[in-house]
């Protein structure tokens, strides 16, 4: 039966561990009522594995691909609450998520990700653009977001909003992956690991075959597959503007890619054991989530294994490591490795990745809304499976 997510299918592959370090790698088969002519949204079914019969959800339309699916819903509770409505969770664990979600907090902590307001400057940050705002003008429901709608704006964020969204980490990933699909004559299929709300599937749409988002915050992948595939959405698009107001006042139509055409697909998973096939993708990139990890050496390995022989790894990251992280990579690091970006372009190469092109310093702005803008200067670079 063709669909949306069976278009997807096919390079998927069973996450669930044998042994720490060892994947199941089944593929996976889609179970689903759902039919219709291709490609078509499934919004619930399961995948179940051919090889070990271990079963993955569809909820909402997002496939959760991990090896502890029952673990990951509870402690996922709030984004998965948020996105699939109650009558579509799963029996099994109904009663689990519905303890899981009463013992929920109130949101305050800013790394929560999957909490509305870091997603929505995820969103801001992956999908707003200030040439496009600026040519739109007068018809978006966008038009100078960074500006308050009421009492005068600062001129510095104007000017540095003006100056540098526009010129941050994507739009340099844009010409290195322009470079390698004329170099190589064609164009380029492709996993990202920790994709968040997927916004650079749409920079790079023109460029690939093939594009597969891959991470662990339900509520990112439940954004990501409305904003850049266009399939439905429960909740409104909202990003801050003058905290007095409200967390997320601001509210965005018109954003939502219009066209479905079955190449790209975002599901849950993790990417220390990725729900992908080994060893097929021409690149595999991976922005700032090395820093996120316990062991930071995982990722470029993960890299190398889902990269086809020749292809590209692209990482980019501002470094804010944990101190427990930092001090175990010192212990691994040569005496002569000193700074973050050395660190990581060393961890590439110790994995098989020869690094070709870097920026050391690139700008990366996070409108958090009208009087508060962040800015990270991160390390952004490619590197070879040799
Ligand atoms: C700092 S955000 C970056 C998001 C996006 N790549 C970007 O640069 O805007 C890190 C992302 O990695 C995801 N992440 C962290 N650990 C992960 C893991 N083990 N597996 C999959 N995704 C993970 C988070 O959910 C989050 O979306
Ligand atoms: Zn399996």
């Amino acid at each position: 039966m063709p669909s949306m997510l069976n278009t997807t299918v096919s390079r998927l592959r069973c996450p669930r561990r044998k042994k720490p370090q060892s994947l199941c790698g089944g593929m996976l088969k889609l179970s689903t009522k759902e039919t219709g002519s291709a490609p078509l949204e499934i919004r619930s079914g399961r995948l179940v594995c051919e090889k070990c019969n271990a079963e993955f959800p569809i909820l909402a339309g997002v496939a959760v691909l991990v090896h502890d699916v029952r673990n990951y819903l509870i402690s996922h509770v709030k984004g998965v609450m948020q996105a699939v409505p109650e009558a579509e969770l799963p029996r099994d664990h109904l009663r689990d998520l519905l303890t899981a979600r009463s013992e929920l907090q109130v949101e305050h902590i800013e790394e929560d990700l999957e909490s509305a307001r870091v997603t929505a400057l995820y969103l801001m940050n992956h999908y707003l653009r200030v040439e496009k705002t600026e040519t739109t003008s007068g018809s978006s429901s966008f038009e100078r977001w960074w500006s308050p709608r009421t009492g005068e704006g600062s001129p510095l964020i104007d000017s540095l909003v003006r100056e540098h969204w526009d010129r941050g980490p994507f739009a340099q990933i844009k010409t290195w992956v322009r470079e390698i699909a004329g170099r190589t004559g064609s164009r380029q299929s492709v996993v990202e690991l920790g994709c968040g709300v997927g916004g650079l599937y749409g920079e790079l749409k023109t460029e690939l075959s093939s594009y597969l988002g891959v991470d662990s915050s339900f509520a990112s992948i439940a954004l990501g597959r409305h904003l850049a595939l266009g399939v439905p959405y429960s909740g409104k698009i909202l990003i801050p503007e003058d905290l007095l107001q409200g967390p997320v006042t601001r509210e965005l139509t018109g954003l939502a890619a219009t066209s479905l055409d079955g190449t790209a697909d975002f599901v849950v998973g993790d990417l220390e054991a990725p729900p992908v096939e080994a060893g097929q993708s021409d690149l595999v990139l991976a922005l700032n989530a090395i820093d996120m990890l316990e062991d930071p050496s995982v990722l470029p390995q993960i890299q190398n294994l889902l990269l086809r022989k020749g292809g590209t790894a692209i990482q980019s990251c501002p470094y804010i490591w944990h101190e427990a992280v930092a001090s175990q990579l010192r212990k691994i690091l040569p005496r002569e490795i000193r700074d973050s970006a050395a660190a990581a372009e060393w961890l590439s190469e110790k994995a098989g990745l020869k690094v070709m092109k870097r920026v050391n310093h690139l700008p990366w702005l996070f409108f958090k809304h009208v009087r508060q803008l962040e800015i990270y200067s991160v390390h952004l670079f490619a590197a070879t499976k040799t």
